[in-house]
């Protein structure tokens, strides 16, 4: 991807999210973009393709930009000021619809593009980054964070898992610890697995504190 493309396409994305409050920043975006451009190029995959789609991934998400999410009309109307032709703004388009976590609806990308922004993006609900995350968005959406009297849903399909209200801790349940074998890339399994556990330690530790036993 050239630099000045490059260039663009985040200050484009720093435009975007400098007002959103939905608990996705224009580091998110820069966290996927550096972690799918690492993964692609272990991957050998088409750099521009993954470093296009990582930056552009989250421009028309459901909760930020509702409108105009379906046809993903922010990203390619950027795409096209680029003056970028339409099959690579179509493959682009095809890898963005395909990134988000869904419960059991989610989907496997069709192309290698598509598993690293995927796993990429992923990546970043796991991990330091991912608890750091996971409590955010809560105390942003008046959640609390742990209650012992309710038990996480598993199993969720696409609807329930949106509709559904829960707690911080939940979470972890019932997304952040499916992640790692839904992981598509050899390189982004490694990654996870460390990260998982990462996690899994933090909450033994929860827990403990929980009960007062440490
Ligand atoms: P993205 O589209 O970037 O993958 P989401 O919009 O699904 O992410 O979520 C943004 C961040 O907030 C992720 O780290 C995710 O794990 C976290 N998050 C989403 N839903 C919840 C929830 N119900 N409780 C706690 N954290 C959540
Ligand atoms: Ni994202």
């Amino acid at each position: 991807m050239s630099e000045q493309l490059i260039k663009s396409t985040i200050a484009y994305v720093k435009e975007v999210f400098a007002t959103d409050f939905s608990g996705h920043d224009c580091f998110h975006t820069m966290r996927v973009y550096k972690m799918a451009t690492n993964i692609a190029m272990k991957e050998n995959a088409d750099l521009q393709l993954v470093q296009l789609a990582a930056l552009l991934h989250d421009v028309d998400d459901r909760k930020l930009s509702p409108k105009t999410c379906e046809n993903k009309d922010r990203a390619v109307a950027f795409m096209r000021g680029q003056g970028l032709c339409e099959e690579t703004i179509a493959q682009v388009k095809d890898i963005i619809g395909e990134v988000s976590f869904m419960g059991t609806d989610s989907v496997v990308p069709k192309t290698l593009e598509g598993k690293c922004v995927q796993d990429a993006d992923r990546l970043d609900a796991l991990g330091a980054m991912g608890i750091a995350r996971a409590f955010a968005y809560g105390g942003n959406h008046n959640r609390i964070m742990y209650d012992p009297e309710m038990k996480p849903a598993l199993n969720m399909s696409k609807e329930e898992y949106q509709n559904h209200v829960s707690t911080t801790v939940n979470h972890f349940y019932e997304k952040l610890f499916l992640l790692k074998d839904m992981m598509n890339t050899e390189s982004s399994k490694a990654i996870a697995e460390h990260r998982e556990r990462y996690m899994k330690d933090y909450i033994d530790e929860f827990m403990d504190e929980w009960e007062g036993l440490k």
